[in-house]
């Protein structure tokens, strides 16, 4: 098990429906030698691309992202959910569609902070059905930057997400995969991911 997993086991909580509560170090606290942790994990994964802006999503991934730009020595960006239809033209936007909250919104970035030819690599917390990851591939590549790569934290292995990314040839790392959880038994299963 590598350090992430031995935090999920020792302090994750397995909800109903397939929804796992990390909010003691991930999602409410923050265990910021933990992110220094992660940040550091993605330089080692991501060795060798060049990158020169993080991209996220707000909420829970700014807190990570802060940590891999500043591993990466980049500017971080962030993704914001809109609710307004009237979004002008300044904005690369797309729509996302929560499985978890059963929502959708308008997510955007400003043109002037997403340029043509920058080499990004996003970040967020978790990868369920990816809806959100493919909004920010969708908003990176509209604005002609390229995807150097898709990190996440915590990937739900048995949600189509990860599969979906990962087929259109985007470069995927996630430091824990989970292909099983039980709500009554507590129990959590991992993906074996060979040491790279
Ligand atoms: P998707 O983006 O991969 O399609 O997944 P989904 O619609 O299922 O995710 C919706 C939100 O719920 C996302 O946060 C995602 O990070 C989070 N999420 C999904 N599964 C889990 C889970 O098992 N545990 C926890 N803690 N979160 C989960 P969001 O809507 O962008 O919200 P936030 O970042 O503002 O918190």
């Amino acid at each position: 098990m590598n350090f992430l997993e031995e935090r999920i086991v020792k302090e994750g909580i397995v909800k109903s429906g397939n929804v796992l509560k990390v909010d003691s170090f991930l999602n409410h606290q923050m265990d910021v030698i933990l992110m220094e942790e992660i940040a550091r994990e993605f330089k080692r994964r991501f060795a060798g691309k060049i990158i020169s802006k993080v991209l996220t999503i707000e909420a829970s991934g700014i807190g990570i992202a802060i940590f891999v730009a500043r591993e990466f020595g980049v500017p971080l960006v962030f993704a914001k959910k809109s609710k307004s239809i009237n979004i002008d033209g300044d904005m690369f936007v797309a729509e996302v569609e929560s499985f978890t909250h059963k929502n959708k919104n308008q997510v955007i970035v400003s043109k002037k902070f997403l340029h043509e030819g920058e080499h990004v690599l996003i970040i967020d917390d978790f990868l369920a059905n990816g809806c959100a990851l493919q909004g920010l591939i969708s908003i990176a590549e509209s604005a002609g930057a390229i995807v150097e790569g898709c990190g996440i934290v915590i990937e739900k292995g048995f949600q189509i997400g990860g599969r979906v990314i990962r087929n259109l040839g985007y470069h995927l790392e996630s430091l824990a995969i989970i292909d099983a959880m039980d709500s009554e038994s507590g129990t959590i299963t991992f993906r074996d991911q060979e040491e790279k």
